[in-house]
This record gives C-alpha cells, sequence and structure tokens, in this order.
C-alpha cells in the first residue's frame, strides 16, 4: 500500500444537536477544555504521519478556516508582551510541513458526498477519513493504530468498537471474522440498523483508511439511510472487490456529537489537563462526596 498522506475531515454538518451555541460557531469548533474537537483531530492526523489535511466545509465554517490560518496580530501582540508560551501554543496549532486545503459541501447530501467532494484533491492514494465529534483518546493515536493496521494488513481499516445493540440505529455496523489481534476481516457493513437486524454490535466509529477505489463507488451510491449517500455504502461495495478490515483501536472513545459524550469527555481531559487538573479532580472528588 501506498504510503498515506491525506486526511479528509467532513466539517459542513450543521450540529444542531448543540444549538444555540452552534448557530454561528462550528460544532467542531467547541472546545475540550481549551482545545477545540477539530485540532485534536488534526494532531491525531500528524501524529499518524499524515501531513494533508483537506476540511470539506460548508457555510458558517469560516472560523476552522481562520484557526488553521497564521494569526499575525495576535502572535506580533504575544511576541510585543514577551508571552513566549502563550505565542508556542498559538504556532503548534499548525505545525511547519503541513498543509491545509478547504472544499466546499454546497449541499449536505450525506458523508459519502461529502468525502465524494475530495477526489481531485486526494486522487490515486489510500486516504484517511476523520469526524471530529468522535473523540479518541488513545496513546499511540487510533489513526496512527489504524495507519499501522493498514500496511500490515494492506487494504482499507475502518476503527471499530462495541457499542451496545440498542444503539445500532446510530452507527455503520459491520460483520467481520478475526484476522490477527484487534483485526478482523469485514464480510459486510450496513448503515444504521435496526437493533433487530443488525448483523452485530461492531460500530465505525468516525476513522477510516480508505483505498481511494471508493471514490467511483461512491458515484454510483444512490440515497440510503436517511435519504442520503452514505460512506457506508460504497464501503458496502468497495468489499467486493478489495480487502477491509475493522480495527478495534485500543483506547476511550467520546460521542462529542452528542451532549452527554462532550461533558464526559470535558471531565476526563479536564482532570488531566497541565494547568487545571489536580485542581479540578480534587473538586469533582469533593463534590462526589
Ligand atoms: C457517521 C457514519 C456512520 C458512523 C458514524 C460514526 O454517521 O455514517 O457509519 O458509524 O458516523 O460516528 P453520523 O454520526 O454522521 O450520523
Amino acid at each position: 500500500m501506498k504510503r498515506i498522506r491525506k486526511a479528509i475531515f467532513p466539517v459542513a454538518g450543521l450540529g444542531t444537536r448543540f444549538l444555540p451555541a452552534t448557530k454561528a460557531t462550528p460544532k467542531e469548533m467547541l472546545p475540550i477544555v481549551d482545545k477545540p474537537l477539530i485540532q485534536f483531530a488534526v494532531e491525531e492526523a500528524i501524529e499518524a504521519g499524515l501531513t494533508d489535511m483537506i476540511f470539506v466545509t460548508g457555510r458558517t465554517k469560516r472560523a476552522i478556516e481562520d484557526h488553521f490560518d497564521k494569526a499575525y496580530e495576535l502572535e506580533t501582540e504575544l511576541a510585543a508582551k514577551a508571552k513566549h508560551d502563550l505565542l508556542a501554543v498559538v504556532q503548534s496549532v499548525l505545525p511547519k510541513g503541513i498543509s491545509c486545503v478547504y472544499i466546499r459541501q454546497a449541499e449536505p447530501l450525506g458523508l459519502g458526498h461529502a468525502v465524494g467532494c475530495a477526489r481531485d484533491v486526494v486522487d490515486d492514494e489510500p486516504f484517511a477519513v476523520v469526524l471530529a465529534d468522535d473523540l479518541i483518546d488513545a496513546a499511540p493515536g487510533a489513526l496512527k493504530q489504524m495507519v499501522d493496521c493498514a500496511h500490515r494488513h494492506n487494504g482499507s481499516v475502518l476503527g471499530v468498537e462495541d457499542v451496545p445493540r440498542a444503539r445500532t440505529r446510530q452507527y455503520g455496523i459491520v460483520s467481520a471474522t478475526p484476522v490477527a489481534g484487534r483485526t478482523e476481516r469485514v464480510a459486510a457493513i450496513v448503515e444504521k440498523p435496526d437493533p433487530a437486524v443488525a448483523p452485530s454490535t461492531l460500530a465505525v466509529v468516525g476513522r477510516y483508511i480508505l483505498s481511494p477505489r471508493v471514490f467511483a463507488l461512491i458515484d454510483q451510491v444512490t440515497p440510503g439511510a436517511g435519504g442520503e449517500l452514505q460512506l457506508t455504502d460504497a464501503i458496502s461495495a468497495l468489499l467486493a472487490e478489495e480487502p477491509v478490515f475493522a480495527h478495534r483501536f485500543a483506547g476511550v472513545r467520546y460521542d462529542c456529537g452528542s451532549k452527554l459524550g462532550y461533558m464526559k469527555a470535558m471531565v476526563e481531559f479536564g482532570s488531566k489537563h497541565h494547568e487545571i487538573g489536580a485542581e479540578f479532580a480534587a473538586y469533582l472528588a469533593q463534590r462526589g462526596r
């Protein structure tokens, strides 16, 4: 398999579950303590060795472009005031050697459509897809684990974890057979099945390494679950042509697309934050008594 250099971040979604916070602010800019979700996602991709960040954006998402842009005034101000630590924080948002591309998805037609919008930029290379609202706390990062898996087994890789059967309607669900360690070979994948008919409880959670062949298959997809052009349906077609693996990454995943998951992430990351972690953990302990 060719080197994996490019990551697609579909960020055109409206984020209605976090209204009114997301009325004018992208949900991907919601912070966990002090770092936006999208920055966690980009850092995970960089750690996995990826260099080209491709954001598929929509209206009201300008803040994401600004976040990864150079902030001349802010940097000049911090330098003038000798606030070197903060200057380093600002400058490290996008390390040297990392490039960003922004593509507009004019209509929200689904995740498959969003990924398809990046086709010309990705071209004929394997690539990653990262959904920033699935925040994964892992070392090494989930994407790094999956890139290693893709090279080891020479195929596409989906990041998966078991979910309660009652929740299968929220996910792409795979049926798979064990290969080695945390890796399984995917036999089938279905988008948001009813718990009664779900082939398993193994859910795809916002991380994909995909063969470029999937782009041609996205073109052939017809509206699926929720009337949307689903990435899952293109992956289902890919299964007939190429090996696809499911990797049970080691780590804890927080569903930051839901308020409860977001608050859990806030508490866990807050409790180990370098500035406030100890005090916050003490506060929680005292509050729990
Ligand atoms: C998307 C995918 C689904 C996947 C999920 C992970 O659904 O379509 O297959 O399991 O992300 O978070 P969404 O959450 O956008 O409805």
